[in-house]
């Protein structure tokens, strides 16, 4: 276990499984306190064991985030455990591919809470438990869809075009604060989310056709987000960094 990020508490939404998860062991590793929190409890434990077993410090928080009370009492109650909180990583989201003709208000009602709320509301939370004297940094999840218009995948892409445009409001909003706002947009990484909706032929065309040929891999975001909540990156502010072979770039 490296040393790097001790004494350091941060808060990740949606870390039961998939990129949440993964990041969660890689900062726990790294020294971190880690509040792991999910609306699906079975996977929100399995990840604070594999933390656990790893000799790292977690704290497990089971509820639906896109509840605004929910999220400050899980936020709350992890910094009456550990302290104020010094980053806030808005990760959680849902993932449906869909034709527009097809989108039903509960689906709409639902992206809009896992992927937007959650970020509104763990942004405010991580506010409310910072220290002020000392600053913050949230970390958004945005995606290659944030910028280019993908078929069948209407209310996914307007939740991750706000969330693009939520990172540099907040980023000249919170600034002066003292609390960093970066996003990180991840390429084709086949987590349970996303290996619902994309299939092995569809993975195979990707990682043919993605400037390094290769598909993205969890290790990759955690890296990624470690380095911007790193004392590596502390006039690195509203920047997207995207951790994707060169999807975007290439178009
Ligand atoms: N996997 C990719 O290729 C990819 C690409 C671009 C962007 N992203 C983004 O990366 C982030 C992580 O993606 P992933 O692929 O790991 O997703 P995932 O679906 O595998 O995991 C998301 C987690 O969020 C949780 N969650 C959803 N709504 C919640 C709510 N209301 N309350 C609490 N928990 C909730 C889910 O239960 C799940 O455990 C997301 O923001 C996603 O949009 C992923």
């Amino acid at each position: 276990m490296s040393d790097e990020f001790i004494g350091f508490n941060v808060f990740i939404s949606g870390s039961g499984k998939g990129l949440g998860r993964s990041t969660s062991i890689h900062l726990a590793k790294r020294g971190a306190r880690v509040g792991v929190s999910d609306i699906d409890g079975e996977a929100c434990d399995e990840t604070i064991r594999l933390i656990r077993e790893g000799g790292g410090e977690a704290y497990g928080f089971i509820c639906d985030l896109s509840d605004r009370a929910a999220f400050h009492h899980a936020v709350g109650e992890f910094a009456r455990k550990v302290g104020p909180l010094d980053a806030m990583i808005n990760n959680a989201s849902i993932l449906r591919y869909e034709p527009i003709e097809n989108v039903t208000p509960e689906t709409l009602d639902l992206m809009l809470g896992g992927g937007l709320k959650t970020v509104m509301w763990g942004t405010q939370a991580l506010l409310a438990h910072m220290n002020p004297e000392k600053g913050a940094s949230i970390i958004n999840y945005a995606s290659p869809v944030s910028y280019r218009g993908y078929p069948n995948t209407a209310v996914y892409s307007a939740v991750k075009g706000a969330v693009l445009s939520l990172t540099r409001v907040m980023a000249a909003e919170l600034g002066p604060r003292g609390v960093r706002v970066n996003a990180v947009a991840p390429g084709s990484v086949p987590t349970p989310g996303a290996t619902a909706y994309v299939g092995i032929e569809e993975y195979d065309r990707r990682a043919q056709s993605i400037p390094l040929r290769r598909l993205g891999r969890d290790e990759d975001n955690a890296a990624a987000v470690a380095f911007l909540l790193s004392r590596d990156a502390t006039f690195i502010n509203g920047a997207v960094l995207n951790v994707d072979g060169g999807i975007v770039a290439a178009g």
